[in-house]
């Protein structure tokens, strides 16, 4: 079986890919637009495939969907601030992009969209919930929903916020930010403390979209929330927890706002009842960086909307 991951070389596809070689043949579609240090350890394998190319053109993703059984759709401009600064650019990707490659692709899709796309919301989001995004990134995730919707065999995954190490690491998310200023500034401001909001470690994320593969059947034509209920967290549990590790002063800040304004709950449920449970908790994912910090210093591509700044 051979699996198209497109975006493969991102975050969530550095640490999915060498997963899926362990079963799988695995061709990646990616423009590199944050380097290409996920792929380098499997160009050697026979397994694997990569192709330079872009989501945007018709013809990338005719090549790439040659002799394809499935595909995972990961490529997009990710974030609300790399969407903010590229507004543009991240409908062309995240939208215009999907709808190119639904237009094309005759073989099942697993598209990874957000948990963005709810909002602020009060009471618990389940996957019939009314998306109301409040940011460039969640709308532009929420049409792209809507043109998969129009394809035959399809999974939507809405995730959770991602944390942990990958070999392309964003620095950018809540969980890793959060770490990363506490080893490294010694000091942490967190606004809004008491919103909400759920959390995923990527190797949980990789071990999602595997299982959507294998049981693409049972789960076809669905949207899931893809996370647990035990990392639905406030902001200050966050904080507090990394205190846990690091000596640090943590400051919350009544006097602004954050720009993410997403504050909810959300239920997992859905996914729960056809067999899908994460493995890796906080303690693990901070334990994990925390090794990694002492040595990782930021880079301009650890933050998505650094490279289009
Ligand atoms: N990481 C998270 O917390 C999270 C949460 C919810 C959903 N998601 C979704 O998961 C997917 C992957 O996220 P990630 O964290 O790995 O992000 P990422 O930014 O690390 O990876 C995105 C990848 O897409 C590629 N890409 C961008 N534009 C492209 C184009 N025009 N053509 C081809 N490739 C292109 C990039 O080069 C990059 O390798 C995204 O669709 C994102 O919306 C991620």
């Amino acid at each position: 079986m051979q699996i198209l991951v497109t975006g493969g070389a991102g975050y969530i596809g550095s640490v999915l890919i060498p997963e899926l070689l362990k079963k799988y043949d695995v061709r990646v579609l990616d423009n590199l637009t944050y380097g290409y240090h996920g792929i380098l350890p499997h160009l050697g394998n026979p397994s694997f495939e990569f192709i330079k190319g872009d989501i945007r053109k018709r013809d990338d993703i005719i090549s790439s969907l040659k002799n394809v059984d499935m595909v995972v759709h990961l490529a997009a401009i990710v974030g609300y601030p790399a969407c903010k600064t590229r507004p543009d650019l991240a409908y062309d990707v995240n939208y215009k992009g999907t709808k190119k490659l639904v237009e094309v692709c005759s073989v099942p899709i697993i598209f990874a969209s957000t948990c963005s796309v709810y909002g602020k919301v009060k009471g618990i989001c389940c996957e019939n919930t009314p998306v109301r995004p409040l940011t460039e990134y969640g709308v532009t995730k929420a049409k792209a929903e809507k043109m998969i919707r129009k394809h035959m065999d399809y999974i939507i995954y809405r995730f959770s916020t991602a944390f942990g190490l990958s070999s392309r690491l964003r620095l950018d998310l809540l969980v890793n930010d959060f770490l990363y200023k506490a080893m490294k500034n010694r000091e942490l401001i967190v606004f809004e403390k008491d919103y909400w909001r759920t959390f995923i470690h990527v190797k949980d994320i990789a071990r999602s979209l595997i299982f959507a593969i294998e049981h693409f059947d049972k789960m076809n034509q669905e949207t899931y929330n893809v996370g647990s209920e035990e990392l639905c967290l406030r902001k200050e549990d966050v904080a507090l927890k990394i205190k846990e590790y690091v000596d640090y002063d943590l400051k919350f800040a009544e006097f602004d706002s954050d720009p993410d304004q997403r504050n909810y709950k959300v239920s997992f449920q859905k996914i729960k009842s056809v067999g899908f449970r994460i493995k890796y908790d906080l303690d693990y994912g901070i334990q994990e960086m925390f090794k990694g910090f002492e040595f990782i210093e930021a880079k301009e591509n650890y933050y998505n909307d650094m490279v289009f700044i």
